[in-house]
């Protein structure tokens, strides 16, 4: 794992600059996203915005993935992640529809859509180039802490403790935070050619820790990282205090 401190002003460019180099040496790249406050707080996604608004990076004949969504919301609802990519991401730049895949959080059978984002990934030759966010519990998209992670995308119960986190985001009522979640599995995350790990603020500084110094187990997922061959992890001072 290679390990970067910046300043949390100069991530978000840091970030934005290794995309946009990733992006032209492979203009047909497959890049799966993240959502969270992690993206906002650093400003990847507004440092890439700016980057596709001046013509330094082309992101037109980019393959985007999201690697979870929450089960029982539709898209239209301003806490989908479906939502969250439009609002802060793709309403402000020019990529085609038809070449992005965001799991529906309304689907029938959310196992077949599970199936429908592997084969989405399988036909572009797998994930080029993965941005994962750090739960509060260790969990990476939605693969919460278990005795053991499915190896493909599959339908998860969110844990409490990230549930009791998201209810100020569903007007302060628990019973109204989405109970389950379709989520990549871990071998999903793990044929990512590439990985970045992107952690920020004190709140973090325990599970970054755990995550990158502690025993590999499946109970904290992000220890399995540490098992990936090409994993950038880019860290504030705050959340690499105690690592
Ligand atoms: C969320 C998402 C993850 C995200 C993580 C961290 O629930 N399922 O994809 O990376 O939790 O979120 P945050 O950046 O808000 O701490």
């Amino acid at each position: 794992m290679n390990i970067r401190v910046l300043p949390l002003d100069r991530i978000g460019a840091s970030v934005a600059d290794e995309i946009a180099e990733v992006v032209a040496a492979k203009p047909d790249v497959l890049i799966a996203w993240t959502t969270g406050n992690t993206p906002l707080r650093t400003g990847i996604y507004r440092e890439l915005i700016a980057r596709e608004q001046s013509g330094a990076a082309d992101l037109s004949s980019c393959w985007f993935v999201n690697p979870d969504e929450q089960l029982g919301i539709p898209r239209e609802h301003e806490e989908s992640y479906h939502a969250y990519m439009k609002r802060h991401f793709f309403d402000h730049i020019n990529h085609p529809e038809e070449r992005r895949f965001i799991p529906d959080g309304m689907a029938d059978r959310p196992e077949d859509e599970c199936e429908r984002m592997e084969r989405f990934i399988e036909a572009r030759g797998g994930i080029d180039y993965q941005l994962v966010g750090l739960g509060i519990n260790g969990h990476v998209c939605f693969i919460e802490p278990a005795p053991s992670l499915p190896a493909r995308s599959f339908v998860t119960p969110i844990a409490d403790v990230n549930r009791q986190l998201y209810a100020p985001l569903f007007g302060g009522r628990l019973e109204d935070v989405p109970t389950a979640a379709v989520t990549f599995g871990w071998g999903t995350v793990m044929r990512s050619r590439r990985i970045i790990l992107v952690a920020v603020g004190r709140e973090k500084a325990e599970i970054v820790a755990r995550a990158l110094r502690g025993p590999i187990t499946t109970e904290c997922p992000a220890t399995v990282l540490q098992l990936h061959p090409n994993v950038e992890v880019v860290l504030d001072e705050a959340a690499a205090e105690l690592y």
